[in-house]
């Protein structure tokens, strides 16, 4: 297929926290499978991140490892364009433009915003509320017709084909409605600790997520840990919660059913089902840390992907950036 009829994939992921094996299996990791039929565009999304507060230097660092994680995990930068948000200035101009089409009511209902205004109370900033225009912005810009994302996500997909749907009923066909791509739900990873609530980067329980750059002896620590119930038979069932994540995470390690496991368990107890998911998890991921070791040995290597991304993405977006200009009534800059 060339170029021209590959439909674009985007999605981004946030500067900030460690990325968890939920992330990993949820998104990165599923994302390697869309490099030869579409034209996708993978997004470090520090202006997003800012959102809430960010140490300048520990932002900048990990701008860089995610990208080496998109690289670690498999995407082939000459197949995937993977760039930096603030690079691309086009983001937070159609940003203004897109504010001025999306309500104030809309934006109040986002479900993600009470959250993380709940959980910052003391800097519930016009940027954490304006968030989901950001986004659509992100999506919008580069005509996107999938975008990979975890469940949580897809209420801000909505609002952007909202929003885009808004924008072309009145200018006419200037967006493609996206649609949100989510991976089956079994594979939701939970918190080890309270395996009722999904995995998060940012509990402050470090034994309820497991980094994909955790070390091996961590995470096999931490699966020991893992919160499972009295019952010692291992089988996926209603209310034993505990277990049934424990049984995800392995099948989507070694790509076992269910029935698969519980038969390779059978008689044996949680101990040995723990350390087994462990030492799984820890060897699956082993070629992804040290990939990622080596790249972030290389700024240069790294700088020169972000480079090239840049420019590929700001092309792509100043032609969206300028037919929006020019729809709204904006003059042209005259050079
Ligand atoms: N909001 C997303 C998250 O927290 C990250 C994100 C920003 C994103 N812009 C995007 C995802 C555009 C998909 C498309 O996970």
């Amino acid at each position: 297929m060339s170029d021209e009829i590959k439909k674009r994939i985007f999605s981004g992921v946030q500067p900030s926290g460690n990325l968890t094996i939920g992330n990993y299996l949820g998104a990165i990791k599923n994302w390697k499978k869309f490099e030869d039929d579409y034209d996708p565009f993978y997004c470090v999304v520090d202006m997003h991140a800012i959102t809430v507060r960010q140490d300048p230097a520990v932002l900048r660092r990990r701008t860089y490892e995610i990208l080496a994680l998109y690289i670690a995990s498999g995407l082939d930068p000459e197949k995937n364009t993977m760039f930096v948000q603030s690079h691309v200035p086009a983001h937070a101009e159609l940003t203004w433009v897109l504010n001025c089409f999306t309500m104030f009511g809309e934006l109040s209902r986002m479900t993600q915003f009470k959250d993380k205004s709940a959980r910052n109370a003391s800097n519930i900033n016009a940027g954490l509320f304006d968030y989901p225009v950001l986004m659509a912005s992100d999506i919008l810009l580069y005509q996107a017709a999938l975008v990979p994302v975890g469940q949580d996500q897809l209420q801000h997909i909505e609002l952007t084909r909202d929003v885009a749907v808004r924008f072309n009923s009145v200018f006419g066909d200037v967006f493609t409605i996206p649609e949100g791509y989510t991976v089956k739900s079994s594979t939701k990873i939970m918190s080890l600790q309270e395996p009722t609530k999904k995995m998060s980067k940012s509990d402050e329980n470090e034994n309820a997520f497991v980094a994909i750059l955790d070390e091996k002896d961590v995470v096999m620590r931490k699966f020991k840990r893992a919160v499972t119930d009295s019952d010692t038979c291992v089988r996926y069932a209603e209310g034993k919660d505990g277990i049934n994540n424990l049984m995800n995470i392995y099948g989507a390690f070694t790509g076992k059913t269910h029935g698969e496991i519980e038969k390779e368990f059978e008689g044996r107890g949680y101990g040995d089902f723990k350390t087994a998911v462990g030492e799984t998890v820890a060897d699956g991921l082993a070629p992804v840390r040290e990939k990622f070791a080596s790249l972030m040995k290389d700024k240069a290597y790294l700088e020169s992907v972000m480079k090239s991304g840049a420019e590929k993405a700001s092309y792509i977006a100043s032609k969206t950036l300028s037919k929006v200009y020019k729809k709204v009534g904006f003059v042209p800059r005259i050079r």
